[in-house]
């Protein structure tokens, strides 16, 4: 599948593990985590020098990402070298930032781990770190030259991880997809024969709206934060951890559903399909920090993507389809938190 984007375009190929490291150039440094490499480190080319990080989102600091340059520098790496992104989506926005400033940026192949990464972070160009201040403040918009979609991978996958990327996959489906939401209708397991059809639906999905507004200027990217506003805020209250990120969407996604009924912007009866659906694939659809109103309506004020004031949300027309709506009450938030 090709990707396009303002400087050319890029091949997404779904594949083996064993297939991606035999296609990296032999000029390559790979850049991992200690979980892949344990699992998956026999299939790394011997040739080339790897850095593995700590498992984790913490390794998304300006600390581990200077230790990964200065490991650059000591493997002697230089303009024509590629590096290789193999792991979750905290190795792909590390080390996919490490890429876009070495040198001034080097060729970088994005090689996703994780069902989450496989079907959000590794496609769309969006590379970077944490601050303490608050998550992804620093960053790129920076292309890879090719991603390996490598699907027995997620065979290694702990289930709640593997399930943290399924509700992004039901989000798709809700989005822009009522087929793909068909197909959810049973828990989706790393055995499910399906399962690479339905990654590369999702990767396709991805590109489609990334190609029409790579920079994040038109809106239309906005459709993918269906859940995340809520998702963001409780994985703020809580204290990022406790409620992995997937899990604090499948809840956003419950909460913004009703929020989308009660403004009737949503058709009735789509917030019973979405947490059936949730519930299905066994994620989340309530958590006791939803009752904090107050701090939920606060986090979302606080967050990026608020403007001036303004709540706005992405919500289901129906299932299938959703849209931008701006000036959102926060007393109906707040109802819809309540639930
Ligand atoms: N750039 C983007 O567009 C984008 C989009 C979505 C998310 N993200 C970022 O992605 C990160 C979350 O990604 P994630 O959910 O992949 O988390 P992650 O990278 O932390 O991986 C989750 C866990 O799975 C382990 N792991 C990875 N692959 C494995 C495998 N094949 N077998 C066994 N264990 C494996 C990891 O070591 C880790 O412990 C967040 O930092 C988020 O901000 C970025
Ligand atoms: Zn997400």
């Amino acid at each position: 599948m090709t990707v396009n984007h303002s400087r050319g375009s890029y091949e997404v190929a779904l594949t083996t593990f064993e297939a991606a490291m035999a296609a990296l150039p032999e000029d390559c440094i790979i850049v991992t985590d200690h979980n892949v490499q344990r699992h998956w480190g026999h299939l790394f080319p011997r040739a080339l020098p790897v850095f593995a990080c700590e498992p984790g989102e913490h390794s998304k600091s300006l600390d581990v990402y200077e230790r990964v340059l200065a490991w650059c520098a000591d493997s002697g790496a230089s303009r024509r070298t590629t590096l290789a992104a193999v792991g979750g989506g905290v190795v792909g926005d590390l080390a996919g930032f490490v890429s876009a400033t070495y040198m001034r940026g080097i060729r970088l192949v994005q090689v996703p781990t994780t069902l989450l990464a496989q079907v959000d972070a590794a496609v769309g160009g969006k590379v970077g770190l944490d601050l303490a201040a608050g998550k992804n403040l620093v960053g790129a918009f920076y292309q890879p030259v090719s991603v390996y979609v490598v699907i027995d991978a997620l065979s290694t996958l702990d289930p709640r991880q593997f399930r943290n990327g399924v509700a992004e996959v039901v989000k798709y489906g809700l989005i822009m997809d009522s087929e793909l939401l068909r197909q959810l209708s049973e828990g989706l397991l790393p055995t499910n024969p399906q399962l690479p059809a339905i990654v590369e639906k999702c990767v396709s999905l991805k590109a489609a709206v990334v190609e029409d507004d790579e920079f994040e200027r038109t809106g239309r990217r906005a459709i993918l934060n269906f859940g995340h506003t809520i998702g963001h805020a409780v994985e703020k209250v809580t204290g990022y951890g406790p409620v992995l990120h997937g899990e604090a969407v499948s809840i956003g996604m419950a909460v913004e559903a009703r929020l989308g009924e009660a403004l009737g912007v949503t058709a009735a009866g789509t917030a019973y399909v979405v947490t059936d659906v949730l519930e299905r694939q066994g994620l989340p659809v309530r958590h006791e920090a939803l009752q904090a109103t107050g701090s939920i309506l606060e986090a979302i004020k606080l967050d990026k993507k608020a403007k001036r004031g303004s709540l706005a949300f992405s919500l289901l027309i129906e299932p299938g389809k959703c849209k931008l709506v701006e000036d959102v009450p926060p007393e109906a938030v707040e109802a819809a938190l309540r639930g």
